[in-house]
Order: C-alpha cells, then structure tokens, then sequence
C-alpha cells in the first residue's frame, strides 16, 4: 500500500535546542499510527510540522504525496487537524459550530447538509443540533470537535491527543468512530497517553527527547523491545522494597503497576533465587504496553547521558 506521510530527517530546533531529532518514519493509508512519548518528547512538534503550520529546521516529508516544503498550502487543504486545544465556539450551538467549520474548510454547498447530517450521526448528536457548545460535557464536545475537524473529509487526519480530560466510555466511543473511518479509508496519527488507545492502533511509534525509538504494533513492541525475563509479584509493601529489590544484581527494572510490582530480570534462570530472596511466589507475563515505554524512555535517557 502506499505511503500517506513519509518523513525523511524531520528536524526541528528551537534555538539552540533539538526538539524533533531526524525523524524518518513511513505511515500507510488505512492505518491507526499511534505516536507516543513522555511530555516534552517532541509528539506536537512534528505533528505540528507535518500539518504545515511550523516549518522543519531541516529534512522533508511527502504528504498524500505532496511535497511539505514546496505544496505547504495543497497539503493544509488536504488533512484534517485537531490539536489538544481544538477551538469551539462554546456561544454556538452544535449546528451553528458545524457549519462555521463547514465555511472554514470550503465544503461545497450542495453537499453540506449531507455532511452535516454525517457528522452528527458519527458524533451521535443527532436531536441536540440546538444546544450551546457550552452546555455539552467533555466526551460529546470532543465529538463534536472531531465531527468539526473532519467535516470536509480529509483523507489524513493528526489528532494530538484528542482525548485528554474525558471519560473512559468516552474515550471507546471516540475510538469506535476513528476506526470506521479507517474503514473507510482514512488514514489517523494520534498522539495519546492512555495504553488502552495505545493498544488500538495498528501501529505505534515512540519518540522520547525528539528521537524515535522504536516502531512497530503493539503486539512486536511487547515482544521484542524488552530483553529479559519479566515477573509480576504480588508482595506486601512491594513499593517500600523497590529501592532493595533494584539493588539484586541479576535485576534490571522494578516498576509499581498498582498493587504489584513488574521486576525484569536478566535471564529466566535467576527467578528461583528472587523467589528465595523475597519468599514469595513470582508470575511470568508478558510485558505491558507501559512496560515497553517505561524501558524505552529510560533507554533514550541513558543514552543522552
Ligand atoms: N515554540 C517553541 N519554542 C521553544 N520550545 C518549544 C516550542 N514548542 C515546543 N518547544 C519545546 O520542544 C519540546 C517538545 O515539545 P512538544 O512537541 O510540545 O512535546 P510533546 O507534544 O511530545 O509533549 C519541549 O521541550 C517544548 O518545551
Ligand atoms: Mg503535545
């Protein structure tokens, strides 16, 4: 299939600082691209690069085939953009909200009814046309925002991180919506903090200090990134006992994940003498999606040190 964004060394500096590092990355039509990373890592910067309203210190990309540095203008025609701090005008209703962006991104006339009845079907706000952008709870506004942003169809969409502050159904049905479009043909970037989203993407790349890390789909990140044996152990005051159980030579990471602890060890073989160490029973698992980011961050960190 072919590519509908593909970044050749996209680089961006703030003075002296390097907040997008080279970035080379290919993302093909119909796909869920998840876009990961602690704050800071650089997520909204290229996003922001690739939607042509900042322009790279250095390197390119081709968007739906268009060239970012020369086509600019036919690409921001093209793509569908929600950011973090997407603006309805919370003194308009719904209706009055979705045919402003209607004007704003040149849907023609005669269709735009259509497109408006399409929108308010996805964002299931049929029957509240009349209600004040002001008066609709987080989930439904950022369904509406969505229903706004997307209203001319774009074939690309960047969505940096859509969901922030709603509900966790909320956030399922924001979802639920995103991948009929993909069925439809539409291709997605999202930027997201929540691992259950994470986990919905085809495809995941993960950024920390404006490099990239690792790319790949949820399923070969959790196999392949970390090497070693994870445990999940149920141990009374497991979080007081991190700092010792660090200290184990034949240990590489000891994470908190609710009641439990996730430690890694080296190889499989040292599970016994943990086992005596700790006088507890010890499971293997299958590293999480947050497991694989914590490893990858501190990763990115040691290696700029
Ligand atoms: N306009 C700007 N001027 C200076 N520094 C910026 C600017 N925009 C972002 N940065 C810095 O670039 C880095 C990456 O920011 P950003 O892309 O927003 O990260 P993320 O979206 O991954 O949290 C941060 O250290 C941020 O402070
Ligand atoms: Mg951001």
């Amino acid at each position: 299939m072919e590519d509908v964004i593909a970044m050749k060394n996209l680089t961006k500096k703030f003075g002296n600082f390097l907040a997008v590092d080279g970035l080379s990355l290919n993302i093909k039509q119909g796909e869920i691209f998840g876009f990961l990373g602690p704050n800071g890592a650089g997520k909204s910067t290229t996003i922001r690069m690739l939607c042509g309203i900042l322009a790279p210190t250095s390197g390119t990309a081709a968007i739906l085939g268009y060239d970012l540095l020369r086509e600019t203008e036919r690409i921001k025609e093209k793509i569908g953009y929600m950011s973090q701090r997407f603006s309805l005008y919370d003194d308009l209703t719904v209706m009055e909200n979705l045919k402003f962006y209607a004007g704003l991104y040149s849907v023609p006339r005669k269709e735009l009814s259509s497109r408006i009845g399409e929108m308010l079907e996805m964002a299931d706000l049929k029957g509240r046309e009349k209600e004040l952008a002001a008066n609709l709870s987080g989930g439904w506004k950022q369904r509406l925002a969505l229903g706004c942003a997307v209203i001319a169809r774009p074939p690309l969409i960047f969505l940096d991180e859509p969901t922030s502050g709603v509900s966790p159904t909320s956030r399922r049905m924001f979802f639920q919506i995103i991948r009929k479009m993909v069925l439809e043909g539409t291709t997605v970037m999202v930027t997201t903090h929540f691992m259950d989203e994470a986990e919905r993407c085809h495809r995941l790349a993960f950024i920390s200090g404006g490099k990239l890390m690792a790319v790949d789909s949820p399923d070969h990140l959790k196999k392949n990134v970390i090497q070693g044996c994870m445990l999940e152990i149920n141990l009374p005051n497991g979080i007081e006992r991190i700092k010792e159980i660090k200290k184990f030579p034949y240990i590489k990471e000891c994470t908190v994940h609710g009641a439990l602890l996730h430690v890694l060890l080296k190889n499989a073989e040292d599970v016994p003498l943990l086992q005596k160490e700790l006088g507890c029973e010890t499971q293997i698992i299958t590293p999480s999606l947050e497991d694989v980011f914590v490893t990858l961050a501190r990763q990115q960190r040691s290696e700029s040190d």
